[in-house]
């Protein structure tokens, strides 16, 4: 099926859609970034991303190429053309087109957009999910400003590669006291020793994610007791239960960290009833 990009005003065929060579996204990462899940055709967690992306833009002090609600239109349109029912749609700003130099442009130049979709594959998500998933540790070699979305993601991509490279799904990123901060594109969470939940807080320097939040939300309701606090790889190995959240992953089990086994080895049943409790709701909440 073809696949169609919105790149700065235009819906183009995918093989034709292109950004100028001279693009700040693409000669120095100067851009943001959002990711949504697509449910039924429709954007899950909306608000919550487009609010993010908004402070992402002003953190960098990136000019708005337009409003949330026309926003909201260009990404329908992009899910539509594409015909995604499931899957991923994925927007980037970057501060613009000018000629390299490490200032911002001077003057401001309009910001560079560019939205693209993908299906995924339910089935095999699920299945994925029935059966958990392994992680690797790596150090956490990022910057101080892990809180703005921005595309400069090459710790991150080293980091899911050494995973990948050992078998794994995500690698858990560990700081210098041996605490987890987050995975290299989700956020980590653990069913500690006491039942609690437990997630590391969102002052820290890790991304504060849409899923994390939400998730939150969902377990308040269902009664269950949530500490944001950091773990370290050892409360994670001796965890009675993990997991990681993403808009990409929902909630995936985690069954084993660097080998060893996470429980008994499977998904656990607090991850397993929050992932489907969080499902439901993006999915009646998706617009
Ligand atoms: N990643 N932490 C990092 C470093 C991330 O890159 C992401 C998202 C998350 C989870 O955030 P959210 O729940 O808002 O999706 C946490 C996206 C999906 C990506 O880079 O593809």
């Amino acid at each position: 099926m073809s696949r169609y990009a919105y790149v700065n005003g235009a819906f183009l065929p995918h093989g034709q859609a292109v950004v100028h060579v001279e693009d700040r996204g693409y000669q120095f990462a100067d851009a943001v970034y959002e990711v949504w899940a697509v449910i039924d055709g429709r954007l899950a967690d909306f608000a919550g991303h487009i609010t993010r992306l908004g402070r992402s833009m002003d953190e960098l002090q990136i000019e708005h190429p337009m409003s949330g609600a026309a926003l909201l239109n260009v990404l329908r349109e992009t899910v539509r053309r594409n015909r995604i029912r499931f899957g991923l749609c994925y927007i980037q700003i970057s501060r613009g087109t000018a000629r390299r130099d490490h200032p911002f442009p001077d003057p401001p130049v309009p910001p560079s957009v560019v939205i693209t979709c993908k299906p995924l594959d339910r089935a095999a998500m699920e299945a994925k999910a029935k059966r958990g998933v392994a992680v690797v540790t790596q150090p956490d070699i990022r910057w101080g400003r892990c809180d703005i979305k921005t595309v400069s993601l090459l710790p991150n991509i080293l980091a899911k590669q050494a995973a990948k490279e050992r078998g794994a799904a995500e690698a858990w990123l560990v700081d210098d006291m041996g605490l987890v901060t987050e995975g290299s594109s989700t956020n980590a969470w653990i069913v500690d020793a006491d039942g609690a939940l437990r997630t590391r807080d969102a002052q820290s320097n890790i991304l504060r994610g849409i899923t994390r939040h939400n998730l939150i939300e969902v377990a308040k309701e269902a009664g269950v007791k949530i500490v944001e606090k950091p773990f370290s790889v050892d409360e994670a190995k001796t965890a009675k239960e993990a997991f990681f959240t993403a808009a990409s992953a929902f909630l995936t089990p985690v069954v084993s960290i660097d080998g060893t086994k996470i429980g008994d080895g499977k998904p656990g049943p607090l991850t397993t009833r929050l992932r489907q409790l969080y499902f439901d709701q993006a999915a009646e909440l998706a617009v």
